[in-house]
């Protein structure tokens, strides 16, 4: 057995294959190639773009965040419908119960392909929990430490401090077993200082991934209209072909340099909020308030996913035919990697990083 590999048929391939099958005869309630579970809404940064989060919205650590037997059973539910998962937040660093809550996810429930999404500042009090997962992901827009305190709106030194904690992190990959990926947020203040977080992965032996920032769903307008913005993007295509560890497919970076419609599935990767409850059909029509999406269904009420879907799909309509406003890598590259086959081949064939680190249920978010 290869190390780390979980035995057994894989939930995400049978996913894919169902849901090509349902992409043909035009079917749009698809199965998830991964859930993202925001186990807390708190976070111990405040991030300046940071539209859902954030110290300043969610001031206590209790914010909604569920027992470790509730936090248990929702993954459980998740579990019965696909076997990958992300850990974010808020931030996740900060759950209570969070070593037990992975140690849970990874042996008992068996998730196949265990993520943590993080801010990083935290690691060093949580090194024990490396060996059990499978991916890491880092959000770090800058490798200037005085820009990132900036950014995150924390004391001087903070910075630098998330930027040692990466570099340690980075050397233990080979003997923990998990990959260590950087999610750089592409701003019109940071573009200048961009490339350098693409030069430190190389330096550390990490790989790189890149959106860009999004002001209510949509991409900051500075960056449509920026030619710098676009020779950044067109450099990563250039650099990931000539084999740099870029984590982000061709089609998902082509998407960044023209902002074409797409056809969105958020049901590829739905969110979990921290009390349970499903956020659909995403998460951005969700917050909208509007008839077509909501949190009403709590995955704690119900018996299985299928069952929280078809409440939701009941209380709110199918998800929409026609959207493609968000740019953001969690619902673009599963939706990009799902109804395109032959790129998603492509690039698990000729894309190392995409193949390492799973490209189809990459979804930073
Ligand atoms: C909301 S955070 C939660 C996890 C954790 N606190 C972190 O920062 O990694 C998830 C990701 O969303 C990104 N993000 C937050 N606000 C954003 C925005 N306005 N546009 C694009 N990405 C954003 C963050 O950089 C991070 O990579
Ligand atoms: S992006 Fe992450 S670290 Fe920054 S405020 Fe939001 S939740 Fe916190
Ligand atoms: S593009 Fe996708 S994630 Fe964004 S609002 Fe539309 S359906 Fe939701």
């Amino acid at each position: 057995m290869i190390r780390g590999v979980i035995p057994g048929p894989s939930f995400t391939a049978a996913n894919y294959l169902t849901n090509l099958f349902r992409l043909l005869i035009g079917e749009r309630l698809f199965k998830p190639l991964v859930v993202s579970y925001c186990i807390t809404a708190h976070c111990n940064l405040n991030c300046r773009y940071c539209e859902d989060f954030g110290a300043r919205r969610n001031p206590s650590l209790e914010t909604h965040a569920l027992s470790l037997a509730d936090a248990e059973r929702v993954l459980a539910i998740i579990r019965g419908a696909t076997d990958s998962l992300i850990l974010t937040g808020g931030e996740p660093l900060l759950y209570r119960d969070l070593e037990a809550l992975i140690a849970h996810a990874r042996h008992k429930l068996r998730f196949r392909s265990l993520t943590l999404l993080t801010n990083g500042l935290l690691l060093p009090k949580h090194e024990g929990l490396l060996p059990h997962i499978n991916r890491l992901v880092v959000s770090l827009d800058t490798v200037d430490p005085d820009a990132w305190d900036q950014t995150l709106r924390a004391a001087p030194g903070t910075a630098q401090k998330i930027i040692d904690a990466v570099a340690v992190t980075a050397r233990r990959q080979s003997e923990a077993d998990f990959r260590l990926v950087i999610h750089c947020v592409v701003t019109p203040e940071t573009l200048p200082v961009a490339r350098d977080v693409l030069d430190f992965c190389v330096e550390h032996n990490i790989i790189f991934s890149c959106s860009p920032q999004s002001v209510n769903n949509w991409p900051r307008y500075e960056l449509l209209v920026s030619d710098e913005y676009l020779a950044f993007v067109a450099e990563v295509v250039d650099l990931k072909r000539s084999g740099a560890p870029i984590l982000g497919s061709l089609p998902y970076l082509r998407l960044m340099l023209d902002f074409k419609p797409y056809s969105c599935y958020p049901l590829l990767a739905p969110r979990v909020m921290p009390d349970g409850t499903l956020a659909y059909p995403c998460r951005p029509i969700e917050r909208g308030g509007t008839a077509h999406g909501g949190r009403a269904v709590n995955l704690l009420d119900t018996g299985d996913w299928e069952e929280a879907v078809k409440s939701a799909t009941h209380l709110y309509g199918p998800p929409p035919l026609t959207c493609g406003s968000c740019y953001q890598q969690c619902y673009a590259e599963p939706s990009l990697m799902q109804s395109r086959p032959l790129a998603f081949l492509r690039e698990m064939v000729a894309f190392s990083p995409s193949r390492r680190a799973g490209v189809h249920n990459y979804v930073p978010g």
